[in-house]
Order: structure tokens, then sequence, then C-alpha cells
């Protein structure tokens, strides 16, 4: 019986050895084939950049002209220099197209994705085809040889982060065949605190400011992407980022709408005192409201579509009017939807609410009528699915992994975000960065 028994575990060793001694001899083959893809991407390379073109066909025609030179030698041993010349020449050649189509650092990258495991089930890592610096900012474009999928990048990310020795603040895809990082020197630190001064605010109307990554601030475009869910566990900074938001679209003359239910203690008088600002206390007024902006949404259609134009932007430049854009922000949604509890009357009333906060998620982005939602509550019961598909920026702070999942569809927030960060947050782009703090008085 125990003679048996250890026949099976040395069958089960060996089998673990072969396996490992396969995907090794794999990895090897890989290494060697990896360099045709740099000598094809040298060839790339070369024919992309006129003056290496040039030079390369001079360097050809000048060989070719020498090697007539040495035909001209009959002797045996002219025969052999004219070979070896021939060698040399394309030798030349081959290392220098090599050279062109294999950056800095390729070699060690590839060495470091073997060693952390991220290697296909063929053997094949990824494949550093093209590194640009330019302010700091690293710009690193793979080959993605074997298809490994985006997520698994972005689950790998801590890794290859240490692994290269960078702050990755961006993983995107490029075409189906390229992967393109994003990402400062390791040695760049992304500070706890940036205070926020009104020199940030962005120029372009109507860009806001959010924070700043290791390689430079993040903004979000409301023409390109209208509404914002915010999330985090309480104390991750959620509040003072919704007020930095609203308070950059006060400036740029924007229509503030604010579902406080909390008895005004974050936004303290001068939000109120402010004639753009318009607080909402309970949930009628806040059904009243919403019904205001639909019906204003409803007009701005009509307007937009009998003037021809394609949204607020066009028509305002067009006709030379100045329509304002709306924002309805409300600081925990969980207060507004959460519907246990509630009788059929309140519970009808929060039906209406979503409705209308439905349809301003919906056909907002147009007609200038913008949502900033945020969430503490890890549960979808209070987080609708119209909110989370339509809103195109979203954020998470500090969280545990159900709200990262529900609002960024992976847990990585939960992975990335220490747990007494606070105003750091992470979006459904996989940009980390710091948001500015914000001190009301600046309003
Ligand atoms: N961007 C930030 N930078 C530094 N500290 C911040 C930042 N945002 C928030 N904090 C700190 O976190 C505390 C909680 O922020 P708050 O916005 O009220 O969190 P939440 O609304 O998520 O509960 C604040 O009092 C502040 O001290
Ligand atoms: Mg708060």
């Amino acid at each position: 019986m125990t003679a048996v028994f250890s026949d099976t575990t040395l069958t089960k060793e060996s089998a673990l050895n072969m396996i490992t001694e396969q995907k090794q001899n794999m990895i090897d083959s890989w290494r060697y084939r990896a360099q045709l893809y740099y000598l094809f991407n040298g060839i790339k390379n070369i024919a992309k950049d006129k003056r290496l073109l040039i030079v390369s066909f001079i360097y050809i025609a000048v060989c070719l002209s020498i090697r007539c030179f040495i035909s001209l030698d009959n002797s045996p041993n002219g025969f052999g220099k004219k070979w070896l010349f021939t060698l040399i020449t394309v030798g030349v050649l081959i290392g220098f197209t090599y050279y062109k189509g294999k950056p800095m650092g390729a070699g060690k990258m590839m060495r470091c994705f073997i060693r952390i495991g991220f290697v296909s089930h063929v053997g094949e890592t990824p494949l550093l085809m093209d590194k640009k610096i330019e302010n700091g900012t690293y710009y690193l474009t793979f080959r993605n040889v074997s298809s490994i999928p985006l997520s698994q990048w972005q689950d790998k990310r801590e890794f290859i982060e240490s692994g290269l020795n960078l702050n990755i603040t961006d993983i995107k895809e490029h075409g189906k065949k390229y992967i393109v990082i994003t990402a400062a020197s390791g040695e760049n630190i992304l500070p706890d605190f940036i205070e926020w001064d009104d020199s940030y605010l962005p120029y372009k109307n109507f860009e806001l400011a959010l924070g700043e990554t290791y390689t430079g601030e993040v903004k979000v475009n409301l023409a390109v992407t209208p509404h914002a869910l915010l999330a985090g566990s309480t104390g991750s900074g959620k509040t003072i980022l919704l007020k930095l938001l609203l308070m950059q679209s006060l400036k740029k003359g924007a229509k503030v709408y604010i579902a406080d239910f909390k008895g005004g203690v974050d936004f303290p008088r001068v939000w109120h005192n402010h004639d753009k600002c318009i607080f909402i206390t309970d949930k009628n007024d806040l059904k009243n409201k919403l019904d205001e902006i639909v019906i204003e949404l409803h007009r701005r259609k009509a307007l937009l579509s009998n003037s021809d134009c394609k949204d607020i932007d066009e028509y305002n430049h067009k006709l030379r009017k100045n329509l304002h854009r709306i924002i309805f922000a409300c600081d925990e949604l969980a207060e507004v939807t959460e519907k246990s509890g509630l009788d059929k009357k309140q519970k009808e009333l929060v039906s209406v609410i979503e409705a209308s906060l439905s349809t301003i998620l919906r056909l907002g982005r147009a007609m200038g009528i913008h949502a900033f939602l945020s969430t503490q509550r890890p549960s979808r019961d209070v987080i609708p699915g119209v909110v989370v598909n339509n809103s195109d920026v979203r954020i998470c702070g500090r969280a545990d992994n159900v709200l990262s999942e529900i609002v960024l569809d992976k847990v990585d927030a939960a992975d990335l975000i220490s747990k007494n960060a606070q105003g750091r947050f992470l979006t459904n782009d996989d940009v980390l960065f710091q948001a500015y703090w914000f001190d009301d008085s600046k309003l």
C-alpha cells in the first residue's frame, strides 16, 4: 500500500516537473522567435522614416558597387573575399534593422514578464515595440502577441508596476494587436494632498479638473462624458470631489441643483448663498425639481432640433445664445433610491424620481444637462443599472471589492487604494489619481 502511495506521488511530481519543463522550453523557444518580431518591427520603423530609408538605400548601393569592384578579382581568393563582403554587408543591415526594431529595455521587460508569470499558455510574453518619454511620462507600446485580454493586463497591473519600476496611469488597447501603457518612473510619487488653486481651472469649455496622476492632470469633458458616478466608503473623499466638480461648474456659469438630505453639514452657507445653487432637501421637492429639469430638457431638445444643432455648444455658437449647462448633484444616491421600509406611496415617489433621473442620464448630454451622483453603499439595489450604464465617468475611491466591482466592473479600487487613503481615486479608464482638496471658501 505504501509502495503504491509513493509511486503515485512520484508520478504526480514527475508530471509537474514535465509541465514546468515543457513551459520552460516554450519560453526558451519564444526568446529566439521574439527576435524575429523585433526584426520585422525594425523593417516597419525604417520604412516609416524617410531619412533611414534613404540611408539604407545609399548603404546598399555603395555595398553593391564595392561588391562589383571585388568581383573583378577573378582569383580563388577574390571569390572568397566577395562572399565574405556580402556576408558582412547583410549582417550589418540585419543588425541595424534589429537595432531599430528593439527599443532599449525591451529585453529587460521580457525577462520581467517571465519572472512575474505574465506569459500566455504557449509561453509567449508581450513585446515592447516602442518606447517614448515625454516630460517624464513613459508611453510604452507592446505587441500583444498572444492577445492577452486587457482585463489580465489590469489584473497584473501591480506586478507589472513593481517589475518595471513604473507607476502606471493608464493601460489601453490600440487596435487588436497592441497595448499602450502610460506611466511615470517608479521614483515619482503621488502626493497625499494637493490643494486646489483657481489657476487649475481648465480653460476649455466644459472641462473640469479632478486631480493629478503620476504623470499630470486628470480632467473630464462634460461635452463628451456628461455624467459622473463617484463611489467610495465613508471618509474616502467623495463629498470633497463632488464639491470640487460643482465649484468648477459654477465658475463656468452652470446652474447647479444639489439634493442634500443631510441637513447642510457638507454644504456650508457660501453654497446656499450662491445665486446659481439650488438646494433640494426633501423627496417631494426633489420630484418637482427633477420634473422642472426634464421639462427644460425637452424644451432644449426642440430648440436644438429646430435650429439643426447637434448640441448646446453648437447652438450657443451658431445662434449667439448663452444657454447654460445644468448640473444635478446628489451626494448619497441611496438616500433617494433606497426603497426598503417605505410605504406604497413613498415607493411610487421614488419610482417617479428614478424615471426622471433616467431621462436625464439617457438624454442629457446634447442638451447640456448632467448628473453627478455619489454613493458609499455597496449594493446594486441602491445604484440602479441605468445610473451605472449611463455614467461615462465612473470613479471609485477607497472601497471594498463589492463596491469597486459594482462601479468599475473590477475590484481594482479595493486592491490599489490603501485603507487609509483620502482623496485617492481610480477611474473606469484605470486612471489612478489624487483629487484636489478644496476649501469651501474658494467658491
Ligand atoms: N482630495 C483630498 N485630499 C486630501 N484629503 C482629502 C481629500 N478629500 C477628502 N479628504 C479628507 O477626507 C475627509 C473625508 O472627506 P469626505 O469628502 O467628507 O469623504 P466622504 O464624503 O467620502 O465620506 C475630509 O475631511 C478630508 O480631511
Ligand atoms: Mg460624504
